[in-house]
Parts: C-alpha cells; structure tokens; sequence
C-alpha cells in the first residue's frame, strides 16, 4: 500500500515506519518536526507540514497516491496538557480533525490512529477491557477520547476505516539500536532510569511507593515499540469502510516502578541510585491491558514480553546516541 505516516519522525512512528517499509509499503512520512527528529526518517521519505495545511496535505494525498493514514502526530504529555489544554486541543482535536477533512477532500478514508490508556482515566477494574467506561482525568486524555468518537462519526457519515489502537506504556527501541526514543524534555521511566546509568542524572526519583499495589511503587503495562509497530501493519490490513474498532495494545502483564528499576540494574550492570519522592499528580496506580480483542481480531501478540528484553532494545539505543538524534 502507499501509506502517508504523520508524525512518522516521532519516538513511536519512526518505528512504525521500518516496519512499514520492512513489510514492503510505500511510505511518505508527513511532520512538522516540532516534537520528532529528521534524522528518525529515512532519506527522501520526510514531506514537512502542518496537519492543518489543507493543501499541501491534500496535494500529499493525492500526488503519492495514498491509499491509507496513519496518524501518529498527538502531542503525548499529561503534565503539559494540564498547564496549556489549549496546545493539546489545537492540535490533537482541531488539527487532527483538519487531517480528517483533507483526507475526504482527497478521498482517502483509511486510517489507524494512536489512542491511549489515558482515556479509561483511573479505572476500578484490572486488567482494562475496551468495554471500561472512558471517563479521562486529564485534557491530553480528553482530546484522544474526542477524537475516537469523531472517527466513530466519521466511519458513520462519510465511509472513514478506522482502528483507534489504545496504547498503554510504549518502551525500548528498535533492536539494531539505530532509532530510539528521544524526547526533550523527557519524562518517561525508562530512559530516565538509563540516562542514571550513563551518569547523566544522579539518580532516579520514584514518585510513591504507598500505593496499594505489592511493592508500593505504580504498575504499568510496558510494550515494545516494534510490537506496536506490527499490530498496526495488522490493523492496516483489516480496515473496513464505514466501520471501526478499538483495541487495547499491551501485554497483559503489569511491572511495578521498582521492577524496572531492577531491571535496568540487571541490563546495565550500573546500581541506579534512588530517591523516594512524592507521588505525581494523576498517577492511576495500576494500568494493565486486557488484550484479548488485540489477540482475537489482530491476531497479533506482543513479541517482546519480559521487561528485561525491552530494556536491553533501549539501552543500546541510548548507549550508542547518549544525547538523543544529536549525537548522530
Ligand atoms: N516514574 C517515576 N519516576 C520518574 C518517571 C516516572 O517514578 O522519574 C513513574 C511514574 O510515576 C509512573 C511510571 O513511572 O508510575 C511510568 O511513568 P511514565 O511517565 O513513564 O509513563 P505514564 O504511565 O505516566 O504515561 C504513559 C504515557 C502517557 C499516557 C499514560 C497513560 O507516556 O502518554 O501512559 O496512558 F498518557
């Protein structure tokens, strides 16, 4: 297929887009490189753009002949979301309802979009079905969930294709170590922990450890970028017109802060040192995938499933760029 990939310069599109092409697809990457990297882009595949520049997109569309979107160009912080709502709902809901409507004007009606944990908010049960009420605690997972439903509106009226793929704690890099996650400034736990054990911080601060989860410290569920990555190419495949889905994206497993942590000793050989600090606003204790549908109408598993290997995959990455794509 020829496939337009926005935000394909970003941490999880990147990925995608050697999968992608690994898979034999055509692809055209579209992004302003406002949050992603030039050089996560393979030579002559970057067309740079805003989502809400209808001609340009529209004269991508066409021209590339494009027969599917996939749109990997949110903005991804919640802390962010909460201090400047209006950044997250320009771009994650106007903007990206703007791409929707190049998208119709260039007859393209395929689209598989990154969705997110954050829309089930703090759920009571675990692991989470998609069948969980949504109820977000936060505007960045208030704009996922307004999007989802304008798929759901769009399938409806104008014949849109849609997978909304829920992704839970995207992690590790892709194994060749030749793209990796980097993002400015960074917030995530396991290049926090790693960037300790390239003695660039002095130590990681572990927000909590009195939640009601075994060892205090929050749970999440970690899943291999590339195994995102895959259960797109499979999504890709089963879009169907006028119809869509949403599918959880995890592993099923939950790890604890403190397990990474350990893990990331056990990879790097490095101790890690730790401070305990207060809990972060709006951390949900425990988030853990029910990935049941992703089996079942994927047909897709993750690959990677013990936290230690995902580890390994991005401390090669941040071994071999210890200052990100800069170090290219
Ligand atoms: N953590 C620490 N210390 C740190 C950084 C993180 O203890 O320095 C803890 C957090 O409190 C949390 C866990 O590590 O318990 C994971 O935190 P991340 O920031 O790596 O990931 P989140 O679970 O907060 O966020 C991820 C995505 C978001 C998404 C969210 C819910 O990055 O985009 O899952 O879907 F909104």
């Amino acid at each position: 297929m020829n496939l337009l990939i926005v935000g394909g310069a970003g941490y999880i599109g990147s990925h995608a887009v050697r999968l992608l092409l690994d898979a034999g697809h055509t692809v055209t990457v579209y992004d302003n490189l406002s949050r992603g990297h030039r050089q996560a882009v393979p030579d002559g595949m970057l067309v740079e753009g805003e989502l809400s520049d209808r001609n340009t997109l529209v004269g991508v569309l066409k021209e590339k002949n494009i027969d599917a979107v996939m749109h990997f160009a949110a903005f991804a912080l919640v802390n962010e979301s909460v201090n400047d709502p209006a950044l997250y709902y320009r771009n994650n809901v106007i903007a990206a309802v703007d791409l929707l409507d190049a998208m119709r004007e260039a007859n393209v009606k395929k689209i598989v979009f990154s969705s997110t944990t954050a829309t089930y908010g703090e759920p009571e049960v675990i692991p989470i079905a998609e069948t969980t009420l949504q109820q977000p605690i936060n505007p960045y997972g208030f704009t996922k969930l307004v999007f989802e439903q304008a798929l759901a509106d769009y399938a409806a009226a104008y014949g849109f294709g849609y997978a909304a793929l829920r992704y839970f704690n995207a992690a590790g890099a892709r194994p060749d170590g030749t793209i990796g996650e980097d993002h400015d400034p960074e917030t995530h736990l396991i290049p926090i922990v790693l960037q300790v054990a390239l003695g660039q911080r002095k130590h990681i601060t572990v927000f909590g450890d009195d939640y009601a989860t075994p060892d205090g410290t929050c749970i999440r569920d970690y899943i291999h970028v590339d195994d995102l990555g895959a259960a797109h190419l499979a999504a890709l495949e089963r879009l169907e017109s006028g119809k869509g889905i949403c599918v959880n994206l995890g592993t099923g497993r939950g790890t604890s802060v403190r397990e990474i942590i350990d893990a990331c000793r056990d990879v790097t050989g490095h101790a890690i040192p730790e401070v305990m600090g207060e809990r972060r606003a709006g951390d949900p204790p425990e988030l853990v995938a029910d990935a049941s549908l992703a089996k079942q109408w994927l047909d897709w598993t993750p690959k990677y499933t013990d936290v230690r290997q995902i580890v390994e995959t991005a401390w090669r990455w941040h071994q071999n760029h210890p200052n990100g794509y800069a170090s290219n």
